[in-house]
């Protein structure tokens, strides 16, 4: 038998190969980018890592991040590639990277402003990417908000027919540079102010390419149930698949109402529709504190987030003021004796859209009644923003494994694996990702199945996960036992 050479043999690890069935002991070998050879693996590599006690398991694939920025200002993307994260899908909730300008204006993440290179269009962001190549790959939504406002600025009405043009036109391009879809945030300015009608004539755009129509729907709250309709409706009318945003029930008074919404999933699944979720493991969201009291959270609670008492609000981002980060806001409330609301609209007078909040707003038992159903993928929805991010942004993957499969048992490794490997990959058009396969990307974790869990907390988030051992991007190590190495081997993924 003639001896070949590879470039990295890793022997005797269990392989979760990313398709959910059953692991197998085995091992693989890394040629370049890609993946050579699985299963026994003859001849002399330039080096070997002994993994026996150890998992392989593709790189865990992102489909629901805001990362649009950080991924060229902070280039090596410690707080994703450290939990195992090798592809990033970019562009969620509405807020996308092109038109550069509107862009800025919505999504003006403070994080390393100065780092970034200017582009205009979508095309000019994916090759920004490709030219200033961060640690992990990017697939690329077009955000609604983002291309809505910069047809028509933050109109509170319907578009004239040649501002919908000017989407559309958007929106084409980017998907003739292959993005892999488009995303809406209906809570959100401007995205708030479209009907389903400009929506549905956008994703017409996407008929028979192949790329998806992502929502953070108009409402998660009391009206979560005609926010799925309408979603469900939206994939239905345009003929394009469909991707529920952080599929959740926000607000105690809505509690238990993820079984219905599940069941509306299942209806349109058996009519033909492929509408699947994501989910980020916690019982708290994140967003920013412009729309929490646009959206009337600890108001009346009528608005898309339900209610949210104001105890239950912590500061994530505070630029102009760091000392109000990890305080609640019912601590800002009694420091100055003021209303929840009154309080929330003096920090927004200080901050504008560059205060963000973490909000205790969901059931665990719905959270773990989402996890358990075959349509959720997993997205960590994490912000890139202050010192006390949502924990989400670091250890959304490890605690999926971790604490949901391997500890509270509610669905096997393997199933964990798929639905951040082999299921998004499928879903977003990623070719040759997502599984180990001979002639695949070699994007891959390895991680110590007994040990892998998130450790960081509301109060200290910015932690690295437990329980990586390496994390592979386009046969790279970009990870080795809790550090960095520094490389950068990530490029713009365009939908094939
Ligand atoms: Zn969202
Ligand atoms: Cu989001």
């Amino acid at each position: 038998m003639s001896e070949q050479q590879w470039d990295l043999v890793i022997r005797d690890a269990k392989i979760y190969d990313g398709s959910g069935s059953p692991a197998v002991d085995g091992d693989l070998a890394l040629q370049g980018e890609k993946i050579a050879a699985v299963g026994t693996v003859e001849g002399k590599a330039s080096r070997e890592i002994i993994a026996r006690g150890l998992a392989v398991a593709p790189g865990f694939i992102d489909v629901h991040s805001h990362d649009d920025f950080p991924v060229l200002a902070t280039p090596d993307m410690d707080f994703k590639t450290m939990q195992g994260v090798t592809t990033d899908v970019v562009g969620n909730c509405g807020f996308g990277a092109a038109p550069f300008d509107a862009a800025f204006a919505m999504l003006g993440l403070e994080s390393g402003r100065r780092a970034l290179p200017k582009w205009e269009t979508y095309p000019g962001y994916l090759d920004a990417i490709d030219r200033n190549p961060p640690s992990l790959n990017v697939a690329v939504l077009v955000g609604h908000g983002t291309i809505r406002q910069a047809a028509m600025g933050k109109e509170k009405r319907e578009p004239t027919a040649n501002e919908l043009a000017t989407m559309r036109a958007c929106l084409r391009e980017a998907l003739d540079a292959g993005a892999v879809g488009l995303s809406t945030g209906l809570v959100y300015e401007p995205g708030r102010y479209a009907r389903t009608e400009e929506i549905v004539a956008l994703a017409r755009e996407m008929t028979s390419t192949g790329g998806l129509y992502a929502s953070h729907m108009r409402n998660e709250g009391g009206g979560l149930l005609d926010s799925i309709r309408e979603t469900i409706h939206i994939g239905e009318a345009a003929g394009v698949p469909v991707q529920i945003s952080h599929h959740k029930a926000s607000g105690a008074e809505n509690f238990g109402k993820v079984r219905e919404s599940l069941r509306l999933i299942e209806e349109a699944r058996s009519r033909g529709l492929d509408v699947t979720a994501d989910q980020y493991p916690y019982t708290a969201g994140s967003t920013s504190l412009f729309a929490v009291v646009q959206n009337g959270a600890f108001a009346e609670g009528k608005g898309g987030m339900g209610r949210v008492p104001a105890e239950k609000i912590l500061f994530a981002s505070t630029p102009k003021h760091p000392e109000h980060e990890g305080k609640t806001l019912k601590q800002l409330c009694d420091e100055w004796s003021m209303t929840a609301l009154a309080a929330a609209e003096r920090v927004l007078a200080e901050e504008g859209q560059a205060a963000f909040v973490v909000m205790e707003s969901m059931d665990e038992a719905d959270v773990r009644t989402v996890m358990r159903h075959p349509s959720t993928m997993i997205g960590s929805d994490g912000i890139s923003a202050g010192s006390r991010p949502h924990p989400r942004l670091y250890g959304t993957f490890p605690r999926v494994i971790g604490r949901y499969a391997r500890d509270a048992g509610l669905l096997t490794i393997e199933q964990a694996i798929h639905r951040m490997s082999g299921f998004p990959a499928k879903k977003f058009h990623l070719a040759n990702r997502g599984l180990i396969r001979a002639g695949y990307f070699a994007d891959l974790v390895v991680f110590d199945p007994a040990r892998i869990i998130d450790v960081g907390t509301y109060e200290d988030p910015r932690r690295y996960p437990a329980g990586i051992n390496h994390v592979f991007v386009n046969g790279t190590e970009v990870a080795r036992d809790g550090a960095h190495t520094g490389a950068r081997p990530g490029r713009a993924i365009r939908r094939s």
